[in-house]
């Protein structure tokens, strides 16, 4: 599975690729106005070091006019997915964009059949968003369990974004229904390396060691000396 990394804080994604583990980006109209920069700004610094898609999401609500920003989006990057919103307009532009082979992210989805939608329109990936699902009551990962049972048994190639993920228990559980891709805010991948058993297991290791120096620095040493 994928991690994409879900801001506009550029030094955050640098952070989370110093360790390896982006394999793309995604930001929307709330992130990158939080982050107090220019959305061109935001993508042309990404892509400088990004290896991997990163989503720029549309703000215009008409067909025409999305189509107009998507264009220019493709642009801003070697590998630029363009977010449209699951409405009529956005399937509409999707549509097109698809036809001109303009990658895409269908984000806001909260339904198996807006999932569908996207996936016949032509979608490189689908966002549907878990958290916002729970905080209502309903079940995001039985979605994207849905999803993916769909996708499966007609063959969309259309990738599983699972977004809006608000812990860690969300990655382990889109991990197991085979979502393709999980896009994470960076608190939550920082959440997923602590164990309180490898904190304990690791100073047990080093108190037991004691003082002594590793043994390759010892060999080291002992070439120097000889
Ligand atoms: O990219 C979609 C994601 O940012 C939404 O997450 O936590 O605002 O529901 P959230």
């Amino acid at each position: 599975m994928r991690f994409f990394i879900d801001t506009a804080e550029v030094s955050e994604v640098r952070t989370a690729d110093e360790l390896g583990l982006v394999d793309g980006v995604t930001t929307n109209p709330s992130l990158v106005a939080s982050s107090g920069r220019e959305y061109r700004d935001v993508v042309a610094e990404l892509d400088e070091f990004v290896d991997g898609p990163i989503s720029v999401e549309v703000i215009a609500t008409e067909a025409e006019e999305m189509l107009v920003e998507a264009r220019e989006y493709d642009t801003w990057g070697d590998d630029i997915a363009v977010k449209f919103p699951m409405t009529r307009e956005g399937m509409t532009a999707l549509s097109q964009a698809t036809a001109e082979g303009i990658d895409s992210n269908v984000t806001l989805v909260f339904s198996a059949n807006q999932a569908l939608l996207a996936a016949k329109n032509g979608a490189t990936f689908v966002s549907p968003f878990l958290g916002r699902l729970d905080d209502i009551g309903s079940d995001g990962v039985e979605l994207v369990r849905e999803i993916r049972e769909i996708y499966d048994v007609h063959g969309f190639d259309t990738e599983i974004l699972a977004a809006s993920i608000r812990h860690p228990s969300h990655v382990k559980a889109v991990a197991k229904v085979g979502a393709d891709v999980a896009t994470l805010p960076p608190s939550v991948l920082d959440q997923l390396f602590d164990h309180p058993k490898t904190d304990e297991g690791l100073a047990a290791f080093l108190d037991d060691w004691g003082d002594r120096e590793s043994p390759a620095v010892r060999e080291l040493q002992g070439a120097d000396d000889d």
